[in-house]
């Protein structure tokens, strides 16, 4: 599938900073060297993993059964299915992302679920995402699903394309649909710090977009932010056993949720 060890990749780099085992040194030097300029990452990545999973939990409160998980990255602990189907046994959980690594172990990981697919693909391509057999067999598009676009917005700059492919989305999901998204920023931070994180990034051969609240917000065009709009992640729904966060600009990361409302 054409992985690359010597070439670090978004998907691996983030595995790294997980502490996961899914990940070459090339990978690993440029998270050690992002931990450097910004110490806070490992936390801010667990942060956004957590609003992963009370977004899907938040989806499944209003009875939306059914993800599609778009760049869904290499497994880890609390993937959306764990999540889901711990809640829904018959949750059901359509995988998409870009990179061979996260795909291979994804198609690992869910061999034997029968409702989990895992597919290969460019989220901006959204008639390759939705047309396909795979996920037509998996997801009922007659009724709504939760679209999860979560830390993978910062690798896609604002195009023609990519805004195709979010009218795409919407144009294709069912009234009451969600769409979650959370995305790195550069307010809160020192800026320098942040700019060379994105110029690491940038080596790697994959773009980091930073953008703030109005241009997240700007991403839900066609759904209704559901309250509290576009947050810091930690201010998102927290759970009531969570610990009070003193600085939730220090996370880096702006997360919100859209309703489909027709
Ligand atoms: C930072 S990880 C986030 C993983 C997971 N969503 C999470 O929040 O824990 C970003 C993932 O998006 C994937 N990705 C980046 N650009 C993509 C694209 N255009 N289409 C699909 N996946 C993409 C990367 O390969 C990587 O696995």
């Amino acid at each position: 599938m054409g992985i690359d060890p010597n070439k670090p990749s978004a998907a691996r780099i983030y595995d790294a900073f997980l502490g996961g085992k899914h990940n070459f040194a090339a990978d690993r030097v440029v998270a050690g060297r992002a931990v450097e300029l910004v110490p806070g990452l490992p936390e801010i990545v667990r942060a956004n993993r957590a609003f992963l999973r009370r977004s899907v939990r938040y989806a499944l409160a209003r009875g939306v059964d059914q993800f599609l998980d778009l760049g869904s990255g290499i497994p880890t602990e609390g993937n959306v299915h764990e999540v889901a189907q711990e809640i829904d046994p018959a949750a059901r959980i359509a995988y998409v992302d870009i990179d061979p690594t996260a795909v291979l172990y994804a198609q690992d990981l869910l061999a034997a679920n029968p409702h989990a697919v895992v597919i290969r693909a460019d989220l901006q391509e959204p008639e390759s995402v939705l047309g396909g057999h795979a996920l037509r067999d998996l997801l009922d598009l007659s009724r709504p699903i939760a679209v999860l676009m979560v830390a993978v917005l910062h690798f896609t700059p604002d195009s023609p394309r990519l805004a195709a492919a979010l009218r795409g989305y919407r144009a294709a999901v069912a009234p009451g649909s969600l769409l979650a998204i959370s995305h790195a920023t550069s307010s809160g931070a020192d800026p320098a710090a942040v700019d060379r994180v994105a110029d690491l990034y940038n080596r790697t051969g994959t773009p980091l977009v930073l953008r703030d609240r109005d241009q997240v917000a700007a991403l839900f065009d066609g759904w209704d932010l559901v309250e509290p709009g576009v947050v810091y992640s930690p201010q998102w729904h927290p759970d009531p056993a969570d610990a009070a966060v003193h600085d939730p600009a220090g996370f880096l990361t702006l997360a919100g949720v859209g309703l489909a409302r027709d």
